[in-house]
């Protein structure tokens, strides 16, 4: 019998990006073929649910550091699974007038954030995909203002988007829909520095509904165009603005992943 919080008319025979993600970061809302997948990722690269709670790590930093440069507006798109530490979480505890849309494709995703943000203004969730920017700047219109800086939040999902679908349109259209000041964020997996079972396993997330394409470090950073990227740069996942309590990371580029926030000028 399904759980109940499946939603109706979702593939559980089927992994999907968002419940594997849910799996490795430790949550409760996946299933048998998205734990099947997750373990032979796993045993493929081990690094792999490191990566995964780096980045969500990361996001956490990275979203402290928006509210203190004076954003309140945040549009998280692939937004995920909720679990704990959620933006609007960071967000709201450190500047409780934040304004935080979610955006996600995956219909169990936008179910469990709607069933959390129940109640909480200022908060909304859409489901939508990340490539239909019309209708998720409509949507978040009713919420957001764009006439103010906005942060679009891209954390671990453009490598979601085939080269065939052309990420650095959709990511422009973003860019060229928020007013000077506004911030560009984006996480992105990685074949720089890897060993060649990454390869592997990226032809496993083949079996998801969304394959990953793993993008070097300059392609990346060319969706910063018109942007400054903040201090450090564009890094590997562990080296973006660690806390001052984390131990230095010897061998940060084990995360297979780049990570970047930048501001529009
Ligand atoms: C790895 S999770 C990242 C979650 C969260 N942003 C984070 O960094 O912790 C990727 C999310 O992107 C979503 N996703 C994948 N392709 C998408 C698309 N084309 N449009 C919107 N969301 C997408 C998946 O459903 C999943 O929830």
């Amino acid at each position: 019998m399904a759980e109940d919080w499946v939603p109706a008319g979702v593939d559980v025979s089927r992994p999907s990006a968002a419940r594997v993600y849910d799996y490795f970061l430790g949550g409760a809302h996946n299933f048998a073929v998205d734990r099947q997948l997750a373990e032979q990722i796993e045993a493929m690269t081990p690094n792999i649910a490191e990566t995964m709670r780096s980045n969500r790590v990361f996001l956490r930093r990275a979203v402290r550091f928006l509210v203190e440069q004076g954003v309140r507006q945040f549009l998280d798109i692939g937004s995920g699974i909720p679990t704990a530490g959620n933006v609007h979480e960071i967000a709201l505890e450190a500047a409780p007038d934040s304004k935080i849309v979610y955006v996600d494709v995956d219909p169990v995703a936008v179910e469990h954030s709607r069933a959390i943000l129940a109640g909480t203004a200022n908060t909304a969730v859409i489901l939508a995909d990340a490539r239909d920017v019309e209708r998720i700047l409509a949507e978040a219109g009713k919420l957001l203002d764009f006439d103010q800086p906005v942060a679009v939040l891209l954390a671990g999902v453009v490598h979601f988007i085939p080269d065939s679908d052309d990420p650095a349109a959709t990511i422009k259209a973003l860019r060229d829909a928020v007013p000077a000041g506004s911030y560009l964020l984006v996480s992105h997996a990685t074949a720089d520095g890897q060993p060649a079972e990454v390869i592997e396993a990226q032809r496993l997330s083949g079996r998801t509904a969304t394959e990953i394409t793993l993008r070097p470090a300059a392609e990346i950073e060319a969706y910063f165009e018109g942007f400054e990227l903040a201090e450090p740069g564009l890094v590997f996942i562990p080296l973006w603005r660690p806390d001052p309590q984390d131990a230095a990371d010897e061998h940060p580029e084990r995360i297979g992943a780049y990570a970047g926030v930048g501001k529009k000028k």
